[in-house]
């Protein structure tokens, strides 16, 4: 199974934990349509940790959902899901329990594959809890791999092992998909983009068929939910999306899609800047700081057809000019090339600019561009 393009979708975690519902999910998905989110390209509908019961069934040995929480079963669901043109996707672990303490997959991969398989499942996502000591991290998510590409279905497999034993050097050779890079995020400004800038140099190892997964978005939370805290505000979400996107990173929502404000709406749909997102080229950003303030940072990434897109980050407390040198981009004063500016939150040309360009930035606030290059 190839995935070209970043995986978009919602996943239940963020907002509900372990409260979550056949009916909350069939609500799920009915906005997932009724919000437009489909038609902006996300895909997945991703059930997480605490859906089954607590134990495996005595006599098969299988996975079992929870009689409470899914009355009808998992395959009701995920026909429910199915029906509304979308995909499904389900959660299980790499060791004897989950990190919310339900039955793991450990030992039991190519039976539990068979289960996802059955009940037609599209995605899974699979955390590293309770892994025996002695059993290998890489072992297992090789093994889930194997399992889950022999299963008889396509299965987009989610590697979430937290960035954990230097993930990147091996996940691709796994069959993973995708594959968590980090903690968890927390809905507030300094967690997320902890979380971005620790994958400043590590970026360069996702790529098609394996992208770089940093973590489910907060975006639309406003400290609501299980990964609430301090919460964020609009601004801080307009720069947690960019961010996102500039890295081409996997973009699953983690609000509760049904009751959306419109500024939530207006970002997480932002056609220009999904696309930049699920750029084909996928080439990670190359980045620049002011030189006295960390805070004030600026990434350049080359799209697939010859443009490229800008970002001027302001991560500090207080308004600041966040500087670009050009040249520093590869765009010497000696190339005669000048950079036309056009703002993807408003699609207005902002400007042209040769050597030097520089943007006044609000606290937590960014800047977001396509950029070409224009001669006189
Ligand atoms: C964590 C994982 C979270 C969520 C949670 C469920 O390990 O990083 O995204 O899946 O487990 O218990």
């Amino acid at each position: 199974m190839i995935i070209k393009n970043p995986p978009m979708g919602w996943n239940s975690w963020n907002t509900f934990g372990s409260n979550i519902h056949e009916s909350m999910i069939r609500e799920s998905a009915d906005a997932f349509i009724e919000q437009g989110l489909k038609d902006a390209g996300y895909e997945y509908l991703v059930i997480d940790d605490c859906w089954s019961e607590y134990d495996r069934d005595p006599v098969t040995d299988r996975l079992v959902a929870s009689h409470e929480k899914f009355p009808n079963g998992m395959k009701a669901v995920a026909d429910y899901v199915h029906s509304k043109g979308l995909k499904f996707g389900m959660y299980s672990c790499d060791g004897v329990r989950t990190c919310a303490d339900y039955p793991g997959s450990f030992d039991h991969e190519f039976l539990d594959a068979q289960t996802f398989a059955e009940w037609e499942v599209d995605f899974l996502k699979y955390d590293n809890c309770y892994r025996p000591a002695t059993a290998d991290c890489q072992l297992l998510y090789q093994r889930m791999g194997v399992a889950l590409e022999q299963c008889g279905r396509d299965i987009l497999f989610s590697a979430c092992n937290w960035g954990t034993a230097d993930v990147w050097k091996w996940i691709r050779s796994s069959g993973a998909h995708m594959y968590r890079s980090t903690g968890d995020i927390q809905d507030n400004f300094k967690s997320f983009t902890e979380i971005a800038m620790s994958q400043q140099d590590k970026y360069g190892y996702s790529a098609p068929n394996c992208y770089n997964d940093i973590d489910m978005l907060t975006i639309g939370m406003y400290g609501k939910g299980l990964v609430g805290t301090t919460g964020c505000d609009d601004t801080d979400y307009r720069t947690q999306f960019v961010l996102w996107c500039m890295y081409g990173a996997p973009l699953m929502l983690g609000c509760d899609i049904r009751n959306m404000t419109e500024e939530t709406k207006k970002l997480i749909l932002n056609r220009d800047l999904i696309a930049i997102d699920q750029d084909e080229a996928c080439r990670p950003p190359v980045w620049q700081q002011h030189p006295w303030n960390a805070n004030a940072k600026c990434a350049f990434k080359h799209l697939a057809n010859g443009e490229y897109a800008m970002a001027f980050y302001n991560f500090g407390d207080k308004e600041y000019g966040v500087p670009a040198m050009l040249e520093l981009f590869g765009i010497p004063t000696s190339s005669g090339l000048k950079v036309q500016l056009t703002d993807l939150f408003t699609g207005e040309v902002v400007g042209v600019y040769r050597d030097y360009v520089r943007f006044q930035i609000a606290a937590h606030d960014c800047k977001a561009f396509k950029a070409k290059l224009v001669r006189d």
